[in-house]
């Protein structure tokens, strides 16, 4: 790309997290010269998009870096010629988290925003505002990268893959970069020295091996990750410690998110103790973010405040910075990036989805090939699978009757019966968000 003034354009440009991407931006000024930098948001986020971008221009200012920033609602105005184009939006804002979470745990399943039957009315409300996203490009930027950080990042860079002209578009991840800084710092090694082999699907990959120097170092991480006090773990994750005999069984590296589904019972039993008592992750998040906007107000802060490494997405903006660095001076590094499988993973269809390494060269990812996924974990990688392709299905069309399959076909739901009665009162919860299932009714 021989573009020396860069315009990157973030949609969700209000989010609490943007404080940290700025940041990554500002670090990494040398290598990626942005001139331009739009934060688009709905009206409705118009006080956070506001707050945001002023502390965004104050970090800039005390950078003292020509870095413009634009704050605006007008979508395709912003998104006319640009090279990168990030999404982190949430639609229908943190109550529509609220409800996602709250809502399965009504009917004794776990309520979680990117699992379960909360991932799945995530997707059917983020998938088609994504596709009218991709679809402009096409139109007013059409060799600009898409990053997506929207969850569920991977099925909605599925969707976007299969029905949308616009290929560029890569699913990014912090769970992986979690996962390598938590190993690089039990091996007391440098982050670039360790390479952990990723494969499976966005919050559902594994660690198959640990490499330093040319050589598999796992066995000695299993042996270390035998403490509880070093298994890897998110913020917005209940660290519940591994079965020491189940990981070295596993022969891999979970990631925190497997928790979900080899801990089932224990998490649920643990979100409805809370729910009863008025709690969800959600309902934290909104109170952190309530807490980290009164400190973006200040007009004397000009950094990043550390707070905001309490959310689990912290590290975000180093794996979007390192995509857009990679492609822009098209390095030839390895990153674990969500792309189109192309035979990476072999027991995998070609056009799906999948979390892998990949070397990101200016045409961008390219993933490397891992072989099948051990039967050990293919199992449950391809229920997941059939659940993510029935869900952008239901996302794309509206029907009820694959909404419905979405849910059965998810392991944390576990009742045909159980599954409508919490299809039908989502849906009308969402009922706002969701126009496909109502528009012809
Ligand atoms: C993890 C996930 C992200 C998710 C975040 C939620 O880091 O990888 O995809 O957005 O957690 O964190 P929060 O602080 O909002 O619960």
């Amino acid at each position: 790309m021989a573009n020396s003034s860069i315009k990157i354009v973030t949609i969700g440009g209000g989010s609490s997290y943007t404080p940290e991407f700025v940041e990554g931006l500002i670090n990494r000024y040398d290598e990626i010269p942005v001139r331009e930098l739009w934060l688009v948001d709905v009206e409705e986020g118009k006080e956070k998009l506001e707050i945001v971008g002023n502390l965004a221009r104050r970090m800039v200012d005390k950078a003292n870096l020509p870095i413009d920033i634009h704050l605006t609602f007008n979508r395709q105005e912003a998104l006319k010629d640009a090279d990168f184009v990030t999404t982190q939006m949430r639609v229908g804002q943190l109550d529509a988290r609220i409800k996602d979470e709250r809502i399965p745990l009504k009917y004794g399943m776990i309520g979680q925003e990117t699992n379960g039957a909360g991932g799945l009315f995530k997707a059917l409300r983020t998938i088609p505002v994504m596709l009218d996203i991709a679809n402009e490009m096409t139109v007013l930027c059409p060799n600009a990268w898409l990053i997506n950080f929207t969850n569920p990042a991977g099925m909605v860079t599925e969707a976007v893959l299969k029905n949308s002209p616009h290929k560029k578009v890569v699913g990014v991840c912090n769970v992986p970069i979690n996962m390598k800084m938590t190993i690089a710092h039990l091996l007391e090694i440098p982050l670039d020295k360790l390479e952990i082999i990723f494969a499976g699907l966005n919050h559902m990959s594994y660690g198959l091996d640990v490499i330093i120097d040319g050589e598999s170092r796992l066995d000695h991480v299993l042996t270390l990750l035998a403490d509880p006090k070093k298994q890897p773990t998110m913020q917005n994750i209940t660290p519940l410690p591994w079965e020491t005999s189940f990981i070295r069984g596993l022969q891999l590296i979970p990631s925190p998110y497997h928790r979900y589904y080899y801990k089932t019972s224990t998490i649920l039993h643990k979100q409805l103790t809370e729910f009863n008592k008025g709690i969800t992750r959600a309902e934290v998040v909104k109170r952190l973010e309530e807490d980290l906007f009164n400190l973006y107000k200040n007009p004397d802060l000009n950094i990043k405040p550390p707070q905001l490494e309490k959310r689990g997405g912290a590290y975000y903006s180093d794996v979007a910075c390192n995509l857009i660095s990679s492609i822009y001076n098209d390095k030839g590094d390895i990153q674990t990036l969500n792309v189109e499988n192309n035979g990476a993973i072999s027991n995998l269809p070609n056009d799906t989805v999948v979390e892998v390494n990949c070397v990101v060269t200016k045409n961008g990812p390219t993933p490397l090939a891992v072989g099948s996924l051990p039967y050990t974990i293919n199992g449950l990688v391809q229920q997941i699978k059939s659940f993510e392709l029935v869900a952008i299905e239901a996302a794309v069309t509206g029907s009820y009757e694959q909404a419905l399959l979405a849910l059965c076909l998810n392991p944390l739901v576990t009742d045909d019966q159980t599954a409508k009665f919490i299809l039908d009162d989502m849906l009308e919860a969402h009922r706002d968000y969701l126009p496909q299932f109502f528009n012809e009714k």
